[in-house]
């Protein structure tokens, strides 16, 4: 099981945009996919996905000992499961709800969760994507001592560029206090029209700051891109050949995050 954190502190730089596209091209390539929205917005889970909490929440499974398999719900894809935001997770950001276990709580459910799985073969999740809200705070940082690697989509503009090495400078302290292995896969530029001369040349700028850490994949800005969020269907499954070009965007991203991490293929069952 991989478990990868896609975060930003900078708010709007298609961090569930990406995790959404991620999880439908991963799906696509036989895996089975949980994704965890720990954002209270709830952007991924109930905007994206349509899918709203049941009885077990995320946040009581962080601050309560609760079973995070309960909280496991499938999707209208198959092999692909979410773990919903809830209204309650803004009282464990704030530091008003305390979380027992605290920084290494959602690591912890996810061993447990990885166990339970491993009992229940057909049930196996291989990938496991954790959404995070755009702010530096203890569900990122859960979110992060979870991870094996995390992923940051940018935007390289210069207010995004400041929040990006805050996010960083972030990253490195969850590897100096509680994930050691924790892998930085890459920084991923999306949402940016490469026809205007701001976004050539802010890119530009993401790239010679941070070399081969920025993806070779860059996501266009599109208004498909948009729609299929607002139908609540990732990419790869829009019915439609105006919305191929942007899938094959993120498979190109899953090629290279593959190469990063020397994950094999799995052929479609
Ligand atoms: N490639 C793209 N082309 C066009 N619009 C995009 C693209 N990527 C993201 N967007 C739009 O940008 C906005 C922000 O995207 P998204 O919600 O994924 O960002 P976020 O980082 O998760 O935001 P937050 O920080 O609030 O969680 C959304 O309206 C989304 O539809
Ligand atoms: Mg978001």
């Amino acid at each position: 099981m991989q478990v990868m954190a896609i975060a930003n502190l900078k708010g709007g730089a298609a961090k569930s945009t990406t995790t959404f596209n991620l999880a439908g091209v991963l799906v696509e390539a036989g895996f089975q996919v949980l994704c965890i929205d720990i954002d209270p917005q709830k952007t991924l889970s109930e905007a994206f996905f349509g899918v709203k909490v049941k009885e077990q929440t995320l946040s009581a499974v962080l601050a309560k000992d609760g079973l995070l398999s309960s909280a496991v719900q499938p999707t209208s894809f198959k092999g692909l499961y979410v773990v919903a935001a809830d209204d309650d997770l803004k009282a464990i950001k704030s530091g008003q709800t305390q979380i027992e276990g605290g920084e290494l709580r959602l690591r912890s459910c996810l061993t447990r969760l990885k166990a339970n799985l491993d009992q229940v073969n057909d049930h196996k999740i291989d990938w496991v994507l954790i959404d995070c809200p755009p702010s530096l705070d203890r569900l990122t940082m859960n979110a992060l001592v979870a991870s094996d690697a995390v992923l940051i989509p940018v935007d390289p503009g210069a207010g995004g560029r400041v929040a990006l090495a805050d996010t960083l400078e972030y990253v490195a302290s969850a590897r100096k206090w509680y994930n050691p292995t924790l892998k930085l896969l890459g920084l991923l530029i999306t949402n940016t029209d490469t026809r205007t001369i701001y976004d050539q040349e802010t890119t530009r700028v993401v790239r010679e700051q941070h070399g081969d850490l920025v993806f070779k994949t860059v996501v266009a800005a599109s208004v498909r891109i948009r729609e299929s969020t607002e139908s609540q269907v990732p990419l790869v499954f829009c019915k439609g050949s105006e919305f191929n070009r942007y899938a094959e965007m993120y498979r190109a991203l899953k090629n290279e995050l593959f190469q990063r991490i020397t994950v094999k293929e799995r052929s479609k069952e």
